[in-house]
């Protein structure tokens, strides 16, 4: 944002700038904690004349540091210092990843990493893991051992490797050691001593009925001859009502759990030993590669630090002031590399906002930020200006939040006032009554969109607001479809940067099959797939026609053979023509890169430019793109083998790979935007309708095995006599606490919507919908 240095600084962000030691600095969205720290770092090298280089920053996406790097160069620009503006080429402002990957490049040796380590990229990281899951779960299973394989056919391979590659995920990036803890510890036999004494107690007690006395009786028995698990978990039968019998009946349930918990612990141990065979596989396949992943370049970043005291000292005296933008999206880990480079005369700069923490799905731990705030006394700074949005903006948000957010939260308020009257109210509230649809063949969220997309059509019609100035924001994994559809039915131009599902995109099953059929012309799937598809495009009927040609024989047959006569001529050229460029194809994929092959495809056929041709082409194309990257990325790490590229892009669809849609470049043309909340963070729009917020939560985790970052920990079990699947161990626990995560972690979604829009319904039950509208004149 050039011409910032020009803007006077309210007196608390002046305060924030001029303090000393150790800053915290914890305020609202738009407050300007950015802005702040740019003109800490202009003022200390340019009135202090610190080192550009002996200044860290820190802050959690690429995307960020992009552009915490371009606010500082303007800012330096403005203040007269190009000298320095250029020096910052070499300045140490980067994600949390990219500081530790430079500083194991200048201490390999030290780190105990290959000096020509390499990094993988997130899907040569899926390649691997994927690879490494494969072989540790066969070698589990090679003995035949039934209650390897019951552990198997209860989760399923690919539920195995989705669960257990989370849980991994979970417990590394916390830093925290591979162990799948079990809380409380045994305690099936002190449960079952309880249930005898309540049942003792039970059968003795003159005051209640005979049935109960009876019952207890019974259990009394039945403890006497027999305490193994598997006869305990399920005492159903062995139920007492009433007032009386509360004590028992508790004592009841508890054993019934501890015994679950007693089978589970053999299930417990499998998962560990399979967890760590897996964990080993993978590190040693990164071995054989010289590879880290982004956790490893943490993991050795923080042992490095921690472990060598010279180095570490080195460091420390290096950076003479440590700054961390967004300091909410840390984690445990990162803030540990953080604490360790930070020398006892640095200073220490940390701003951020605990609710706009919205990184949990990548180990984002906004319980670290709260730590640390409560820590950090009388270093904690506030700042309360919000400089984005409308009063009358930021009145519906504090309204709307406050309530939930608690005593930390505080209120936004404007800045200024804004002169310029606001077309219509600034805030607009659309309900879609969901039941009204109930019986129609529209879909609710088609009328939303509709009714979306005819606001949006008549404020550009009235010259309140261009196409480019409005956004749609969607939550991630919403897909915005029937939004762009129906802004697209009113002849408004849009730019989708939202979809989710990359790998089931037409155009990538399409390339996909093409890719399958160069590698073996007799797979029928994929040659109906091509056929059918832009590459080719004849017709059904042509395609019934062929395979009459060659009843039971490979279709690729038929085309080997004379063409049916009854064919019509169109597909006979159009196969004719497929026919000579597939050949010409499969003579070059030997010698072509995948990345190139995936060209020359496109190419030959023009498939290109017919995806181009459509309204929604330079998506698709993108799409397309994307997977020649991939295409290139799992080349670095396998060669060129296309089966094992298509078979890596299956498994990805298989164990359901969070995998969004490419992003077309930007067409620079006036176009309504929908993005999600995270692409949008820190963009600032005129108007911004918050839609689809009314549509359902998405289920609860459905994931059966399952982790949090502090270590606890609980899995389902199939109880041995129902077959019924029941939580042992924490499992119900951490479920809870999973689910209030995303919870709580929506509704921060909500608010971290940019230019403090108004926030849709909060996520309730309600049978509503509610697009929402934000005119905020900035
Ligand atoms: N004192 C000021 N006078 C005028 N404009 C300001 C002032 N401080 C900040 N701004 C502007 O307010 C906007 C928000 O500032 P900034 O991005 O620094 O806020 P932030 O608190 O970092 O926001 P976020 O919570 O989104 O990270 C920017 O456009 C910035 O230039
Ligand atoms: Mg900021």
């Amino acid at each position: 944002m050039p011409g910032e240095a020009r803007v006077k600084l309210n007196p608390e962000q002046q305060a924030a700038v001029d303090a000393r030691g150790l800053v915290f600095v914890s305020a609202g969205a738009g407050t300007g904690k950015t802005k702040v720290l740019v003109e800490r770092f202009a003022r200390a090298v340019c009135d202090e004349g610190v080192d550009v280089e002996s200044i860290l920053v820190i802050t959690y996406t690429e995307k960020a540091a992009g552009e915490l790097r371009s606010r500082i160069r303007a800012e330096l620009t403005v203040r007269g210092r190009p000298d320095l503006a250029r020096a910052l080429d070499g300045a140490w402002i980067s994600t949390i990843h990219g500081f530790c990957h430079r500083l194991l490049r200048s201490h390999p040796f030290a780190a105990g990493v290959d000096p020509r380590f390499r990094v993988v990229d997130e899907s040569q990281g899926r390649v691997l893991r994927g690879e490494a899951f494969e072989t540790s779960l066969t070698e589990f299973c090679a003995q035949d051992d039934p209650a390897r394989l019951r552990l198997l056919a209860v989760y399923g391979a690919d539920g195995l490797r989705r669960m257990l590659t989370g849980v991994y995920e979970t417990l590394r990036s916390a830093g925290r050691e591979l162990v799948l803890e079990l809380g409380g510890g045994p305690q099936f036999d002190a449960k079952v001593t309880e249930l005898r004494d309540a049942a003792q107690c039970l059968a003795d007690d003159s005051g209640s009925g005979e049935t109960a006395r009876e019952t207890a009786r019974q259990a009394l028995v039945l403890l006497d001859a027999d305490v193994r698990a598997e006869r305990l978990c399920d005492l159903g039968d062995l139920r007492v009502r009433g007032e009386r019998a509360a004590t028992y009946e508790e004592s009841r349930r508890a054993v019934e759990q501890a015994a679950l918990d007693e089978l589970a612990a053999a299930d417990r141990d499998l998962l560990q030993e399979l967890l760590a065979a897996f964990a080993a596989a993978y590190q040693e396949a990164k071995d054989r590669e010289s590879a880290l992943d982004f956790e490893d370049l943490q993991l050795r970043a923080r042992d490095l630090l921690r472990d060598d005291i010279a180095i570490r000292e080195r460091e420390q005296l290096r950076f003479r002031s440590i700054m961390v933008d967004e300091f909410q999206d840390t984690n445990r880990l990162q803030c540990e590399l953080i604490d360790l480079i930070a020398g006892a005369g640095s200073e220490r700069f940390v701003v951020g906002d605990e609710f706009q923490s919205i990184y949990g799905f990548r180990h984002a731990d906004v319980q670290v930020f709260r730590e640390r705030r409560a820590s950090a006394g009388e270093g904690v700074l506030p700042l309360t200006m919000n400089y984005r949005s409308r009063p009358e903006v930021l009145a519906v948000v504090n309204h709307l939040f406050g309530g939930d957010f608690g005593d930390e939260f505080q209120p936004l308020a404007a800045s200024r006032e804004f002169p310029d009257p606001v077309f219509g109210p600034p805030v607009e509230l659309l309900v879609t009554d969901k039941t009204s649809y109930a019986d129609t063949d529209v879909h609710w969220r088609r009328g939303e969109a509709r009714a979306i997309a005819r606001r949006i059509r008549d404020l550009i019609d009235a010259g309140d607001a261009t196409a480019g100035e409005i956004v749609l924001l969607f939550a991630a994994g919403t897909d915005a479809e029937w939004y762009e559809d129906e802004l697209r039915t009113l002849g408004i131009a849009t730019y989708r940067g939202t979809g989710r599902g990359y790998f089931g995109q037409q155009q990538v099953v399409d390339l996909l099959a093409y890719l399958r059929l160069l590698r073996n012309r007799y797979d029928d799937e994929a040659l109906v797939s091509v056929l059918a598809s832009p590459f080719v495009g004849i017709s059904n009927d042509a395609l019934v026609l062929l395979r009459r040609a060659a009843p039971k024989r490979p279709l690729f047959v038929a085309l080997e053979r004379e063409l049916p006569e009854s064919l019509p001529e169109r597909d006979a050229q159009l196969l004719r023509a497929f026919r000579q460029r597939y050949d010409r194809l499969t003579a070059a994929s030997a010698r072509l890169s995948l990345e190139r092959l995936c060209e020359r495809v496109m190419a030959e056929h023009d498939y290109d430019l017919a995806v181009l041709a459509t309204w929604d082409g330079r998506r698709r194309y993108a799409n397309l793109r994307k997977l020649a990257r991939l295409a290139r990325s799992y080349e670095e790490l396998r060669g060129p083998d296309v089966e094992g590229f298509v078979r890596f892009v299956r498994d990805q669809e298989a164990v359901g790979a969070r995998e969004l849609e490419a992003v077309a470049e930007e067409e620079g043309g006036d176009a309504v935007r929908l993005l999600t909340i995270h692409a949008a963070k820190g963009l600032e729009f005129k108007v911004v309708v918050v839609a689809d917020a009314g549509r359902d939560r998405a289920p609860p985790a459905s994931d059966e095995i399952l982790a949090l970052s502090d270590g606890r920990f609980g899995f389902r079990v199939a109880d041995p006599v129902t077959s019924e699947r029941r939580g042992a161990y924490a499992y119900e626990e951490v479920r809870e606490a999973r689910k209030a995560e995303e919870r709580a972690e929506r509704l921060r979604l909500y608010y971290a919507s940019p230019a403090r829009s108004i926030p849709p319904v909060r996520p309730t039950r309600r049978p509503r919908s509610a697009g929402c509208w934000a005119g905020s004149r900035r």
